[in-house]
C-alpha cells in the first residue's frame, strides 16, 4: 500500500491529479493550498490546509508529495520551486501515471513525473524529474525530456527529440525527430518545429490568415 500523499496545489492541476489517484486508489492525506476551489467536486471531502509549511508536520518517510501546482510559458518558478524545497528537506515526490495513459515498460520516468489520460510514451523514452506529460500527448521513441518540462495536451514529439530543462511545449504542438530543443524555450500552441532551438527562444506557429470568401478564387 503506498504511503499517505500530500497533494501541494488545490487549482485545475490538482484536480486532475486527484483525480487519478482516486482512480489508482491512493490515500490522500491533506491537500496543502492557499486557496482552493471549493465548487470543484473531485477536491471535495479531502483535508486542507493552507500554508506551505503543513508540509512539515508530515515524517517525510511516511508521507510523498505531489506537485499540483500548474505550469504555464513564464509561469513555471514556483512549481520548480515547490520541487527543490521539499527535495531538500528530504521528502520524496509520487510518479503518477494514469491509468489511462500508456507508458512503455522500456521507457523511464524520473521522480514526480505525471502522465496524464491518453498520454502514451514509447521504448527508450526518459522524462526527466518533475515534468508534465499531459493528456493525449504523444511521445514516440528514444526521446529524452529535460526536468520539470511541460508538453501540453495533444501535444507531439516524434523519435529522438531531446529537451533540455524548463521546456514547454504548447499544446497540439508537433516537434519532428531528432530535434534538440535548448533550455527555458517555448514552443507555441500548435507550432511545427522542424529545426532545433537555442535556449530562451519561443517558437510561434504560423499565424491563420483570414479573408473575405465570395464562391471563387480570382
Ligand atoms: C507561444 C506563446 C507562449 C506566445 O505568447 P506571447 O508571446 O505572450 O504571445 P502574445 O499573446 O503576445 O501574442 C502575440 C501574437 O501572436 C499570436 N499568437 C501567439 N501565440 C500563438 C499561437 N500559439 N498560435 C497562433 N497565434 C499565436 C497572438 O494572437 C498575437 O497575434 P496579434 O499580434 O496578431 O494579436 C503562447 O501563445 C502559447 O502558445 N502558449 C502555450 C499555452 C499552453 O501551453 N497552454 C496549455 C496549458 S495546459
Amino acid at each position: 500500500l503506498s504511503k499517505p500523499v500530500l497533494v501541494i496545489g488545490g487549482g485545475g492541476h490538482a484536480s486532475v491529479l486527484v483525480e487519478m489517484l482516486k482512480q489508482l486508489k491512493y490515500p490522500i492525506a491533506a491537500i496543502i493550498s492557499p486557496e482552493i476551489d471549493e465548487t470543484r467536486k473531485v477536491l471535495q471531502g479531502i483535508k486542507h490546509q493552507l500554508k506551505d509549511d503543513a508540509v512539515l508536520s508530515y515524517d517525510c518517510k511516511e508521507v510523498v508529495l505531489i506537485n499540483g501546482i500548474g505550469s504555464l510559458p513564464g509561469n513555471s518558478l514556483l512549481r520548480i520551486d515547490v520541487f527543490k524545497r521539499f527535495k531538500k528537506l528530504g521528502y520524496t515526490f509520487l510518479t503518477l501515471v494514469s491509468p489511462h495513459a500508456i507508458v512503455s515498460q522500456y521507457a523511464e520516468l524520473g521522480e514526480g513525473v505525471q502522465v496524464m489520460p491518453s498520454a502514451v510514451i514509447q521504448p527508450g523514452t526518459i522524462v526527466g524529474a518533475n515534468s508534465i506529460i499531459n493528456t493525449a500527448v504523444s511521445i514516440e521513441h528514444d526521446c529524452t525530456i529535460g526536468m520539470h518540462n511541460h508538453i501540453a495536451p495533444g501535444a507531439v514529439i516524434c523519435g529522438e527529440v531531446v529537451t533540455a530543462e524548463k521546456v514547454h511545449i504548447g499544446p497540439g504542438a508537433v516537434v519532428i525527430q531528432s530535434v534538440k530543443i535548448a533550455e527555458n524555450s517555448v514552443v507555441g500552441a500548435g507550432a511545427y518545429l522542424t529545426k532545433n532551438i537555442e535556449e530562451n527562444n519561443i517558437v510561434y506557429p504560423c499565424k491563420v490568415i483570414i479573408k473575405k470568401f465570395n464562391g471563387k478564387f480570382t
